[in-house]
Parts: C-alpha cells; sequence; structure tokens
C-alpha cells in the first residue's frame, strides 16, 4: 500500500469512527416501557384524577398529571398507565411505538384478589368484552386530548355513569375489602345488569 492510500485509509477511519461515535452522542436515549401485569395495580393506590386514575411506569406521574389537568389538552408523557375501571387501560408506550394510536397501547385486564392478568392487549385491533374497538371509540378525542375521552370530547358515550364507575373502583378485588359508599351496591347491579346484556348483543352479533 502506497503511504498516500495509508494516510487516507487512517482519515477515512478517522472520519467514520468520528461521525459514528457523534451519532451515537446525539441519538435521543428512549427508555423502553416494559409492560406486564405487574404493571397494574389496585386503582385506588394510582393518582386520581376527576374521575379516573393515573400512574406512570417510568416514574414520571408528575408529568402525567401535568398532560392530565393540561386545559387545552397535552400529549401524555412515556409511561403514562390510564384507567376508569380496573378491567381496562391505557398505557403510553416509548415515542415513535405506535403512531396511529398515538403510542398508547390498550389493554383489557382480569382482576381478582390474586392481582392482574393482561385478558388482551394490542393497538388499533383490540375490543372490549362487547365487541367495541378502544381505538376506534377514543380516536375522535385524539386531538387535542390525546385519545382521552372524559366528557364532550366527541367518543361515542359508554352507557355507565361516574357513579358506576367509582362503585367498581371502590370495589376493586385487589384493594382488599371494598369501602362502598350509598347507593353503591344498586349502581354495581346496574352494571351487572349492563355487562349482561352488552355480553348478549355481543353474543348475538357473533352469528351474524
Ligand atoms: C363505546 C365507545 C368506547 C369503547 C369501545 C371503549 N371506550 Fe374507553 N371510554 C369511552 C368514553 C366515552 C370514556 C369516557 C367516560 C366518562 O368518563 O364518562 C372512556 C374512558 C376510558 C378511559 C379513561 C380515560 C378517558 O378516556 O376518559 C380509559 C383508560 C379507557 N376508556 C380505556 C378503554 C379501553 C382499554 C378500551 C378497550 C378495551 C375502551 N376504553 C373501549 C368510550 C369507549
Amino acid at each position: 500500500m502506497s503511504i498516500a492510500k495509508i494516510i487516507r485509509c487512517t482519515l477515512a477511519t478517522l472520519v467514520i469512527g468520528i461521525s459514528v461515535s457523534g451519532h451515537a452522542a446525539d441519538a435521543p436515549t428512549v427508555t423502553p416501557v416494559k409492560v406486564d401485569e405487574n404493571s397494574f395495580r389496585c386503582i385506588r393506590k394510582m393518582t386520581p384524577v376527576r374521575h379516573f386514575y393515573v400512574d406512570n411506569l417510568l416514574g414520571n406521574t408528575a408529568g402525567t398529571l401535568a398532560a392530565a389537568n393540561a386545559p387545552k389538552g397535552a400529549i401524555y408523557p412515556a409511561g403514562s398507565v390510564v384507567q376508569l375501571v380496573p378491567g381496562e387501560a391505557m398505557v403510553k408506550r416509548e415515542a415513535g411505538f405506535s403512531p396511529a394510536t398515538g403510542d398508547w397501547e390498550f389493554f383489557e385486564l382480569n382482576v381478582d384478589e390474586k392481582g392482574t392478568k393482561i385478558g388482551k392487549r394490542g393497538f388499533a385491533d383490540v375490543n372490549n368484552q362487547f365487541g367495541g374497538n378502544c381505538f376506534a371509540c377514543h380516536v375522535p378525542a385524539r386531538d387535542p386530548w390525546d385519545f382521552i375521552c372524559e366528557s364532550g370530547r366527541g367518543c361515542e358515550p359508554i352507557p355507565i355513569d361516574h357513579k358506576m364507575t367509582g362503585a367498581v373502583q371502590r370495589s376493586d378485588p385487589r384493594c382488599g375489602e371494598p369501602v362502598l359508599e350509598s347507593g353503591d351496591m344498586v349502581a354495581l347491579w346496574k352494571i351487572k345488569t349492563i355487562r349482561f346484556i352488552g355480553k348478549t348483543k355481543a353474543w348475538i352479533n357473533s352469528f351474524r
């Protein structure tokens, strides 16, 4: 190899080396959001926001709360967990993980005294126990509410009011004994009836 070639080679190696290390230093570090059954807990141990609860699997509950309380809406930070009832959850995955769903992963959970089991999980393909698609119902609230429906944000309403969701929260079996308020027994009974009707409808639809 001629001296000129050796010098060229060395320079090239140096340049590549510098650009590779420079690139590594600039690359944003994306902390993975690992979600398994241990990511979920007694709903009342999470942080209450109005009528629902939030958590953050990366320890950024302050960021999640700031988004939930932003008067004009905001994008929730990675790691956010949002739950209205113990059996359903939305978890914000790492940025860019699922652009179509705003990086939200949808979960259907089975809970009992022993803890949480993940029934279903996924992105635009998860349906609730009545055959309703989580994503399709939540997407009207995409902008500026980052898919969080609450009330008056364009989502198709659910037949369950906040008295009923409160009663379900107060009787989450993972929290120990239920701490019911007056009227909760009636609310729980109404939910059971609605569930029964909803499941029967879904069952009938499955034959169509
Ligand atoms: C029929 C439409 C519909 C379907 C299907 C649906 N949701 Fe919702 N969801 C709503 C509405 C409306 C609210 C707000 C209810 C309220 O607070 O009054 C809501 C509330 C929530 C909340 C509390 C935060 C918020 O958006 O207000 C979570 C979390 C949630 N749903 C998750 C899910 C998951 C997970 C699924 C699927 C397993 C699902 N939802 C399916 C309409 C739906």
